[in-house]
């Protein structure tokens, strides 16, 4: 059964257009004017973009001594909801734990998704077992992202010789490293002396990872990166520090990407400070929600594009959870929800202030990210071949955001109250109407995994120049006799 986006406007990264869509078995057949089709979708003053793409989720995810309540299912739901049709998770192996065995697990989480993802791999421990098997990883497990935690230390940080003896191998064998980049010897320090002087609060969640730590973290990520020969990808960046750091590294050419989330472009550090201790805890990631100038930087990075797009870290706790950090902010699990709101929000604030054109919001919310990852035309195109993954957005719809009429498991929401205008009427995942005015039809199971190959395009010029530009022996014409 073939269906029909009728009467809309196509956008893509490059391109604005009238033309119908038609769909079968999952794939776009035909883009042009007046196709037909057995099921009609009508997309009248709606644009027809990519579904979103969310590069950044952590569903179940074991951390701080709990599991993050959003799971596949209610997850990728919340996805869906409002226009991403495609999350990419993060594996977490064990200490000692092989990483095709942790991927198991995942695999097993996620047969509850409604919409396709795809896996990054976590490097939490480093040694012979990570390093024999992140060739299966690539080349059998389509998996070409792997991601190195600065800090969390005695938990998932890796120190520098861990750090670069990864990245040496992801360059050899064609893959991306990925790093939470802030300074964990610094936040540990920093944090048991917050504690010690009694500011056990959320807002010392905040004091503990001021931007510096970021800053200095990235850096040492670019550079390490750049001797390594890897390209690189920093997740959840937050500061201006930061942010300074991946631009100057692009301006020099290095092949490096920055990930502001929705949540920092539109919250800022004020949050931590209400007098109400749930409201700041619910609050708590890392890194946390900065001033208003660290948000003009990001803002600025995308419109610039030293910063190549936007995600959600998605993470999400019940206020439970996070009270077991009453009387130790460094007990309060660390992350924040957004899969929902991103799209919504990110329009809100970013198109209809003017701050993004409709084609730059569908790059960062999408093409970029299918580029970066290597899946692209096949996610993050409207494109004959391409898999149906279509939001039909409604630039006239409105709703005040509630946490009482949310996908999302948990029983609040960072954005409660703001009102958003830019919505779904339609969301499709693979030829799936899955958001059909209003209403969820999602279908548990739907979704797929989605294998991203090693070794693209970036990776091929980058590792071409390395190999042009590295040191050789001088060849030289004379060469006195020894041990004179
Ligand atoms: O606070 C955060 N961001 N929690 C999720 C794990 C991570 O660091 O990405
Ligand atoms: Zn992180
Ligand atoms: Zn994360
Ligand atoms: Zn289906």
């Amino acid at each position: 059964m073939t269906k029909v986006i009728k009467n809309g406007t196509i956008i893509t990264h490059d391109l604005t257009y009238k033309a119908d869509v038609l769909i079968d078995g999952g794939k776009i057949i035909e883009i042009g004017p007046d196709l037909q089709g057995d099921e009609q979708l009508d997309a009248t003053g709606c644009y027809v973009m990519p579904g979103g793409i969310d590069p950044h989720t952590h569903l179940e995810m074991p951390f701080m001594g709990t599991y993050s309540t959003d799971n596949f299912e209610s997850g990728t739901r919340a996805a869906l909801s409002g226009g991403t049709t495609m999350v990419v998770d993060f594996v977490l192996p064990g200490q000692g734990q092989g990483l095709v065995d942790a991927m198991k697990t995942w695999h097993n989480k996620s047969t509850l998704a409604s919409c396709d993802y795809s896996y990054h791999m976590a490097v939490t421990w480093w040694g012979e077992k990570v390093f024999d098997e992140m060739p299966t990883v690539i080349n059998d497990h389509g998996i070409n992202t792997f991601k190195h935690f600065m800090a969390y230390k005695g938990a998932l940080m890796v120190n520098d010789d861990e750090m670069y003896a990864s990245f040496s191998r992801l360059g050899e064998l064609g893959g991306i490293a990925l790093v939470h980049a802030e300074n964990g010897d610094v936040v540990a320090e920093l944090s048991a002396k917050l504690l010690a002087a009694g500011n056990t609060g959320p807002e010392a969640h905040a004091y503990s990872r001021p931007a510096q730590v970021e800053g200095e973290a990235t850096n040492r990520a670019i550079m390490i990166a750049d001797m390594a020969g890897v390209p690189l990808y920093v997740v959840h960046t937050s500061c201006e520090e930061s942010h300074e750091a991946i631009r100057r590294a692009r301006q020099q050419g290095k092949r490096v990407w920055g990930e502001p989330l929705i949540q920092h472009l539109t919250l800022d550090e004020s949050e931590y400070f209400n007098k109400d201790w749930d409201h700041a805890a619910r609050r708590v990631m890392s890194p946390p929600f900065r001033n208003k100038q660290h948000q003009d930087s990001l803002w600025a990075g995308l419109q610039a594009g030293s910063l190549s797009v936007v995600a959600t870290d998605h993470c999400a706790f019940t206020t439970e959870q996070k009270r077991y950090g009453v009387g130790d902010f460094t007990k309060i699990p660390n992350g924040t929800g957004g899969l929902e709101d991103r799209m919504p929000m990110l329009w809100t604030h970013g198109v209809a202030t003017g701050r993004l054109t409709p084609n730059e919001f569908v790059a960062v919310t999408s093409t970029n990210i299918a580029k970066i990852l290597n899946c692209y035309p096949r996610k993050g195109a409207v494109l004959v071949g391409a898999d149906a993954d279509l939001v039909v957005w409604d630039p006239e719809k409105e709703k005040t955001i509630q946490a009482s009429a949310q996908q999302s498991a948990i029983d609040y929401n960072v954005f409660e109250g703001q009102t958003v205008k830019g919505l779904p009427r339609f969301t499709l995942t693979r030829g799936h109407v899955a958001v059909h005015d209003g209403e969820m039809r999602t279908q548990e199971g739907h979704g797929e995994f989605v294998k991203r190959a090693g070794n693209g395009a970036t990776n091929k010029a980058l590792s071409s120049w390395k190999e042009l530009t590295a040191p050789r022996p001088v060849e030289r014409t004379g060469i006195p006799a020894t041990g004179v």
